[in-house]
């Protein structure tokens, strides 16, 4: 069966949360009130990987008017949507990618990221594309390098594990085009 990708519309909001919780350590959780904003704010801007019906993995992306040096706050989880998209924003923020682990042996998260960017790339073509990621989440950080993210930043304590450890958050970030 074909892996499909589409925006993430508000009735995969359930599942959406299901994923989240068996991807991430509670201090990260985010609201359904949060995912329904940015469903509202950049509808093709949130892209879901679908395995027949079944909703396995997501891709959360912002638009930005590119600054050369953000102020930290804007990477507060929960932040409102809407108050940074920039419609002709030319940075792409990604705040948010997991694909289930049931389904990762169908679906490398490198293949979702690779795709999802690709995706993203023909709908808007972004110039850069910066995100935050914890220090303690190699996979990731991996297939962020791998695409051409560097490392920009250190926030040190900004993510705190399931065991109440904290590890630092690193902003990284792409050349622009
Ligand atoms: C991030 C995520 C989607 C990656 O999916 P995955 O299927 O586990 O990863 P992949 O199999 O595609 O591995 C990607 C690369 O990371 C490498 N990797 C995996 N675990 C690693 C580790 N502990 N240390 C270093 N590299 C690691 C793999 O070897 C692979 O590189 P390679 O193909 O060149 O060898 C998945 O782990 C996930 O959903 N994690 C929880 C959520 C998360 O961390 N999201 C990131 C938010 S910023």
């Amino acid at each position: 069966m074909p892996i499909t990708i589409r925006p993430l519309e508000h009735d995969d909001i359930p599942r959406i949360m299901e994923i989240e919780h068996r991807c991430f350590d509670s201090d990260v959780w985010e609201s359904a009130e949060i995912y329904g904003e940015r469903i509202d704010t950049f509808g093709h801007g949130n892209l879901g990987f679908f395995h027949g019906g079944i909703l396995i993995g997501f891709l959360w992306c912002e638009l930005w008017k590119r600054e050369v040096q953000y102020d930290l706050a804007r990477f507060e989880l929960s932040h409102h949507p809407r108050q940074f998209f920039d419609p002709n924003g030319t940075e792409l923020y990604i705040s948010s990618f997991a694909v289930d682990p049931d389904y990762r042996h169908l679906l490398r998260g490198k293949e979702a990221f690779s795709l999802g960017m690709a995706r993203m790339r023909e709908t808007h073509p972004f110039e850069s594309a910066i995100l935050l990621v914890s220090a303690q989440w190699h996979a990731a950080r991996t297939i962020y390098t791998q695409w051409g993210f560097s490392e920009v930043q250190r926030i040190e304590g900004f993510f705190t594990d399931a065991s109440g450890r904290h590890h630092p958050g690193i902003l990284m970030r792409t050349t622009p085009r």
